[in-house]
């Protein structure tokens, strides 16, 4: 009932784990898969080993949380290594592996691809990181030309799918969403997190992130979420994957009428554990049975 082929590439169901979130290692991958995830996202990973910023990278605020990890990870060619080692499992299981990369650049950007397609389904682009070029504000998400790029350099060199990750902070999401597909993009992944935004410890009268800002997830930002997968699925035609504070069915189904073939668990993973996949499944199954629909009737729905 739950079946999801999205390109050639058939998932057990379309609830996965979302990328920065219990993707560090490979361990933590397969440990996702045993709790029912159709798919599971890597931590973003890049061509050379970055330690990521000083504590603390995350805070919770009214709604969500704040995090400037600083895309911690250990390169590609190492966590190539995590990847190998937990493959013929997540075979076993029948849950795919969705590579998120991250780069500078669109010549890191190939290189990455380069080595990490090599043990993955579908790579994912994160190109709505705010730390990828080291300061913190803008990113490649956020021009449309620099996009393209990026895209059209990955795709050169994929043989599997290729999605990007959008960033909600930008001023027409649509013209975005047509420039990653016009380069060639496969899918879109919608959305990173939204601001940054800043805490302030009013003792100190210091912003408590090590980072001092950081992006924003968690259920507060759900309905700008939901309503940037809503104007990509009008703008393009290609499979959309919603995330952004989902913890129950009904918030997966919202991201699929919606427009969203799929959707990223994250911040669900905090409020009810490990096995938020299966909780999320069953009450996508739930909701069906009682409605006698089928995902491909809701999928959309909103649209009309
Ligand atoms: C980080 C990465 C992201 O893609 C994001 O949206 C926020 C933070 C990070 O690793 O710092």
């Amino acid at each position: 009932m739950l079946k999801t082929k999205l390109w050639d590439i058939e998932f057990k169901n379309p609830v996965f784990l979302a990328a920065g979130v219990m993707g560090e290692t490979g361990s933590a991958l397969k440990r996702m898969a045993k709790n029912g995830a159709g798919a599971v996202c890597t931590k973003s990973v890049g061509i050379e080993k970055k330690p990521g910023h000083n504590n603390p990278t995350m805070v919770e605020v009214e709604g969500g949380f704040l995090n400037a990890m600083g895309l911690p990870n250990p390169g590609a060619d190492e966590y190539a290594g995590e990847i190998e080692r937990i493959k013929d499992e997540m075979k076993r299981m029948n849950v795919k592996i969705i590579g998120s990369i991250y780069g500078k650049n669109d010549s890191e950007f190939q290189k990455a691809a380069e080595i990490i397609g090599n043990y993955v389904d579908v790579l994912e682009l994160n190109i709505s990181c705010p730390h990828a070029g080291g300061g913190y504000g803008s990113s490649i998400g956020q021009d449309p030309y620099l996009c393209k790029n990026v895209v059209s350099a990955v795709k050169d060199v994929s043989d599997i799918p290729v999605i990007a990750k959008l960033t909600p902070n930008v001023t027409d999401i649509k013209e975005i969403a047509n420039a990653v597909v016009n380069a060639g993009a496969d899918g879109i992944v919608a959305i990173n997190t939204l601001g940054p935004g800043m805490v302030i410890d009013i003792e100190s009268g210091v912003p408590i992130l090590g980072n001092r800002v950081g992006g924003m997830s968690g259920k507060a930002v759900k309905p700008i979420a939901v309503k940037n997968v809503y104007d990509i699925c009008s703008a393009v035609d290609v499979p959309v994957i919603g995330v952004g504070g989902i913890t129950t069915g009904a918030d997966a189904i919202e991201f699929m009428m919606a427009g969203a073939s799929a959707v990223q668990v994250g911040t669900g993973v905090y409020y009810r554990g490990y096995d938020i996949f299966q909780k999320i499944n069953n009450e996508i199954e739930e909701y069906l049975l009682k409605k006698d629909l089928k995902m491909s009737d809701i999928i959309g729905i909103a649209q009309k």
